[in-house]
C-alpha cells in the first residue's frame, strides 16, 4: 500500500520547508526582548520530528489541495506543539531536563522565560494562522477557533490537567483513554483537520481525516508510553524513565507492554481504514501512520 512511496525524501522535503518557514516567520533573535526570542527559537530548532506540520502537509495532499498554502497552518501547529512541550517539562509539571537533545528550556533561560517563551508560540501560532489564505468552505473563523479548541481547556490543556492530576492515582482505562485523547490525539486530529480545511475539502474529508488523527493520536501517545520504558534517554532525546519515576498514567503501567503495542497496532489499522473514502489516494498519510507505529524515539 505505501511500499512505493519514498516516505524517507518526502519527510526530508517537508521538514526543511517547515523550518525555512518557522526561521521566516518567527521573530528573530536580535528583535527586543531578545531572551525571549532566543527561547523561543531555542526549543522550536532543537529537531523536533515535526510529525505534525508533516501529517498536515499529508492531509492536504490527500485532499489534493496546494502545500504551500498550508504552511502557516503547518507552523502554527509546531508552535503549540513547541509550546506545550516547554510547559510540560517545567518543575512543577513534568520536570524534565532534557528535551529534543538538549537541556529543556527551563534549564537554560530559567522557568519565567520558558513559560513566557511558551505563552510567546502559543500567541504566535494565531499570528501565523491569520496570514492563511482563506478557502471556499472555510473561512479564519473556523481555522481559529479549530486551533482554539483543540489547543484549548477542553483539548489539549484539558488533557494536561488531568495527567497531572492523575499522578500517583490508579484510574480506570476509560479515563487513561479521556487523558491520551487530550492531551495528544487534539493536536493530531488539529493538524489532519486544518490540513484539508486548507485543501477546501468536503464535510465527508474532514469527517474521515479526524477519525484518522483521533486514532494515530491515540496510538502515538501509547507508543509514546512504551518508548518511556523501552527506550534509552540518548535515543529519545528526552529522558527515559520518566513515566515510572513521575509516577504517570500510562498504557504501559495499566495494561502491560505486550497489550499496549497490540492496542496500539490496533488503532492504526482502524486509522487506515478511516482513509478509504480517498481512494488510495492518502498515500502519505497511510505511510506516516505505517512509520509512526513502528518508530523508535
Ligand atoms: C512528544 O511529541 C510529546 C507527545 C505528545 C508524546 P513528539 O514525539 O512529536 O516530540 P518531538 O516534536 O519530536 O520533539
Ligand atoms: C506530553 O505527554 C503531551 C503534551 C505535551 C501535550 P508526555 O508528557 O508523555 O510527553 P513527553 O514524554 O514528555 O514528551
Ligand atoms: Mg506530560
Ligand atoms: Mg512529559
Ligand atoms: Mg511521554
Amino acid at each position: 500500500m505505501s511500499n512505493e512511496f519514498d516516505l524517507t525524501a518526502w519527510l526530508k522535503k517537508t521538514t526543511e520547508t517547515v523550518n525555512h518557514s518557522l526561521d521566516q516567520l518567527l521573530p528573530f533573535e536580535d528583535v527586543k526582548p531578545t531572551t525571549l526570542h532566543k527561547a523561543m527559537r531555542y526549543s522550536v530548532f532543537a529537531g523536533g520530528k515535526r510529525v505534525r506540520p508533516a501529517i498536515l502537509l499529508a492531509s492536504v495532499d490527500a485532499c489534493g489541495g496546494n502545500p504551500e498554502s498550508a504552511l502557516p497552518l503547518a507552523c502554527a501547529v509546531e508552535c503549540i506543539h513547541t509550546y506545550s512541550l516547554i510547559h510540560d517539562d517545567l518543575p512543577a509539571m513534568d520536570n524534565d531536563d532534557f528535551r529534543r537533545g538538549r537541556p529543556t528550556n527551563h534549564k537554560v533561560f530559567g522557568e519565567g522565560l520558558a513559560i513566557l517563551a511558551g505563552d510567546g508560540l502559543l500567541t504566535e501560532a494565531f499570528a501565523l494562522a491569520a496570514h492563511w489564505k482563506a478557502v471556499t468552505r472555510y473561512n479564519h473563523k473556523d481555522v481559529m477557533a479549530e486551533l482554539a479548541y483543540q489547543a484549548g481547556s477542553l483539548q489539549m490543556v484539558g488533557g494536561q490537567a488531568i495527567d497531572l492530576e492523575s499522578e500517583g492515582k490508579a484510574i480506570t482505562r476509560e479515563e487513561l483513554k479521556y487523558i491520551h485523547e487530550r492531551k495528544t490525539s487534539a493536536l493530531l486530529c488539529l493538524s489532519t483537520r486544518l490540513g484539508g480545511m486548507a485543501a477546501d475539502c468536503t464535510e465527508e474529508q474532514l469527517k474521515a481525516l479526524t477519525d484518522f488523527g483521533y486514532k494515530v493520536g491515540l496510538a502515538f501517545q501509547i507508543i509514546d508510553d512504551i518508548l518511556d520504558v523501552t527506550q534509552s534517554t540518548e535515543k529519545l532525546g528526552k529522558t527515559a524513565g520518566k513515566d515510572v519515576q513521575e509516577q504517570k498514567a500510562t498504557y504501559p503501567a495499566l495494561v502491560g507492554l505486550e497489550k499496549s503495542k497490540q492496542l496500539a497496532a490496533e488503532l492504526t489499522k482502524e486509522a487506515f481504514d478511516s482513509l478509504h473514502i480517498f481512494n488510495g489516494k492518502a498515500v502519505i498519510l497511510e505511510a506516516l501512520a505505517e512509520k509512526l507505529l513502528n518508530r523508535d524515539h
